[in-house]
């Protein structure tokens, strides 16, 4: 044999060939749609920095949750915009706050055809848009906000959140909001730990997304782009702390992260295609640059490549709609 007899375009040969080597494969239950809940709006509003993304009102919410089902996703995350911010984020832990009002809705629209998760971090109902409150020298103060994300995670739970995801950063974040949850009988409920969420200018566009009002950035406690390794350390903290879950974030830019946690970890590894992942290729796409199909499916297909389990994605029921 020589090895011009090795021919790897045998299995590129036909569409049909192609699809059955296909060594990677996405399916909607793969699939989580992020979505926002707005107070205080009745239709939809359109968010500038994410073409075709909207704040929902609990209505309209209702109705996407319902074609979220019907397109066969694995999932929604909500996320609350809240009307009236403070310095400790009151509206999170309100169970008549708007996050918490969405996902009574959501759930009930749901039923079982897919699970409802909710975002658990305050920076979207703090006034000075930091996810945790400050000490008096206007650093986050780590161990005060532990406190907040465990009335946080009893009042998610309460209002029927299946998931609760912590991507706050704080130390010790998924130890705590698991010890409320048990000393309140919540045992079902799970833990999606943003274990490697890293400091990202990707998240540019969220920011409009929900309205924050950051001055400065999070460097302080989501990781620094520079380092790969700990990744694998937090993820180590979250499992041993109790996740049931744990994610890398951003993912597009981290497929290496994901890839060193998709091959270590003993819990499923999820991955979130962030605000900025998603406007690049819409703004390119708008532009005519690039095939906007053809770019999205395959920027979703290599996070899976990478190793992950889910993936979050503003594109889910699109997505699946093309898989069906
Ligand atoms: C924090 C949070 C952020 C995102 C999800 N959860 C913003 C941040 O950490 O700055 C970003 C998601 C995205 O960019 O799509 N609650």
């Amino acid at each position: 044999m020589t090895s011009r007899d090795i021919r790897p375009r045998r299995l590129r040969s036909s569409p049909a060939m192609r699809r059955l080597v296909a060594q990677t494969r996405l399916n909607p239950a793969d699939l989580v749609l992020p979505m926002f809940v707005r107070e205080g709006i009745t239709e939809p509003v359109p968010i500038g920095s994410m073409p075709g993304v909207v704040h929902h009102s609990v209505d309209s919410l209702k109705r996407a949750v319902a074609e979220a089902a019907e397109a066969g996703i694995g999932g929604v995350m909500l996320f609350g915009v809240p009307e009236h911010k403070d310095a400790i984020g009151s509206g999170a832990t309100d169970p008549e706050g708007i996050l918490n009002v969405g996902t009574r809705a959501a759930v009930a629209e749901a039923g079982d055809a897919l699970v409802v998760q909710t975002d658990l971090c305050l920076d979207e109902f703090t006034d000075h848009g930091h996810c945790g409150v400050l000490d008096p020298l206007g650093r986050v103060d780590n161990d005060a906000t532990l406190e907040r994300y465990r009335d946080m995670a009893l009042v998610q739970a309460a209002s029927g959140s299946q998931v609760l995801g912590l991507s706050g950063m704080m130390d010790g974040q998924t130890a705590a909001v698991r010890d409320a949850l048990e000393g309140a009988g919540f045992v079902d409920t799970a833990i999606l730990a943003y274990a490697a969420k890293y400091a990202s200018a990707f998240y540019g566009p969220f920011r409009e997304a929900v309205n924050s009002t950051l001055v400065g950035d999070r460097r302080t406690y989501q990781l620094d782009p520079a380092n790969r390794r700990e990744g694998l350390l937090e993820v180590e903290l979250d499992i041993v702390e109790g996740a049931d879950i744990v994610m890398v974030k951003p993912a597009g830019s981290y497929l290496d992260v994901l890839a060193d946690v998709a091959a270590t970890s003993s819990v499923p590894v999820w991955a979130y295609q962030v605000s900025g992942e998603y406007a690049m290729i819409e703004a390119a796409a708008e532009n005519g640059w690039i095939d906007r199909e053809r770019a999205i499916d395959e920027s979703i297909l290599a996070i899976k490549r990478a190793g992950a389990d889910v993936v979050l994605t503003y594109w889910a029921v699109e997505l699946a709609g093309r898989l069906k």
